[in-house]
């Protein structure tokens, strides 16, 4: 049964395309830093409870243990006993408060504002079924599951959610947050390491809540690799396209009202004007092409998973909105969704 399950197991792990490491023991941000020290501060307590607990209980097993000459009568019983009751109720009163006194200083430095002139990059974080949604609001671009920020930035996220309650979660950058519809909860953070971090919707939020996934890009400051040369990048207009195939990928975006839930950027015809954005609108694409994953990291980011995404994306995520045959769905075959893909690799 074991050998049965570790083979599951296995394929499953080999299945996930990106590092699977999400350990909330090895931070890299300010938020993370707490999060990590109260889970070790509490193992230690609790470590050190636990070792005098069992030791006792050793010593009281070998020590009063039943002998051939016992007349079995019990021991001297204690009930009552005044010192021992006071002292049992006093001594875990003691250890409640010990660690109450960190958890609430913590939770109010988590909580903290970012002061008054300090430079903070403020996302606005939609949770929906399953993907995750950024406005980069003081930009005036959006993307989608793959959130960038810069190392030694305060980011200020403001979440909350299209459909269900969703949670977002980067173990090694941020404690786990709800995303709930018609409220806003904030979050603040600073990465202090530059990196790709994996991330996980935390809530159970419907049937490919597994399928929600998050990457955060930490950018250093300065360099071609910076943050700004990114935010730079992603407020350009989308490339037009190259070749016949693109072309062809474009016109079938218009046709099949692709564009009536995705905003492409740098052409009336396939921006979503934003009036038009509710509660179902879909990833915008304007630069689709330069996102390491699509589908909420489900499948790498490659013109043949594009094609595969855009053909039947309900074989990949069960349940998303795209293709979903109960919304009248526009379907588009396997040699349309090539050119459409042709198209929106493109989008760098
Ligand atoms: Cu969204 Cu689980």
């Amino acid at each position: 049964m074991w050998v049965a399950f570790g083979v599951v197991l296995a394929s499953a792990l080999a299945g996930c395309i990106e590092d699977p490491k999400r350990d909330i023991l090895d931070p890299v941000s300010d938020s993370a830093d707490i999060s990590a020290y109260m889970y070790n501060l509490l193992l230690a307590v609790c470590s050190v409870i636990m070792v005098i607990v069992a030791a006792w209980f050793t010593y009281s097993v070998v020590r009063f243990r039943k002998r051939p000459d016992d007349d079995g009568e019990l021991p001297p019983q204690i009930h009552g006993h005044t010192q021992l009751e006071v002292a049992w109720t006093i001594i875990p009163t003691l250890i409640v408060i010990a660690i109450t006194i960190p958890t609430i200083i913590n939770i109010f430095e988590l909580e903290r504002r970012p002061g008054e002139g300090e430079p903070v990059t403020k996302i606005e974080v939609i949770g929906k079924q399953w993907w995750w949604e950024y406005n980069y609001k003081d930009e005036g671009f959006m993307t989608a599951n793959e959130m960038h920020v810069e190392v030694g930035t305060t980011v200020q996220l403001e979440m909350t959610a299209a459909d269900v309650i969703h949670a977002f979660w980067v173990p090694q950058v941020t404690g786990k947050r709800d995303a709930t519809p018609g409220r806003v909860y904030e979050m603040f953070f600073n990465v202090r390491e530059p990196g790709e971090y994996i991330g996980q919707c935390a809530e159970l939020c419907g049937s490919s809540h597994a399928l929600m996934g998050i990457k955060l890009f930490a950018h250093p400051k300065e360099g071609p690799n910076s943050y700004a040369a990114w935010v730079a990048s992603q407020k350009k207009a989308a490339e037009p396209p190259r070749s016949p195939e693109a072309q062809r990928g474009k016109e079938l975006f218009m046709q099949k009202g692709c564009m009536r839930c995705h905003n492409i950027s740098g052409d009336a015809r396939t921006e979503l004007h934003p009036k038009a954005r509710r509660r179902e609108t879909g990833p915008d694409l304007t630069h689709v092409g330069s996102r390491t994953t699509i589908a909420a990291l489900t499948l790498k980011n490659t013109r043949e998973n594009i094609a595969r995404w855009v053909h039947d994306p309900q074989s990949i995520k069960q349940g998303a909105l795209m293709g979903d045959p109960r919304f009248n769905t526009v379907q588009v075959s396997k040699e349309e969704a090539e050119a459409i893909a042709s198209y929106l690799f493109r989008l760098k």
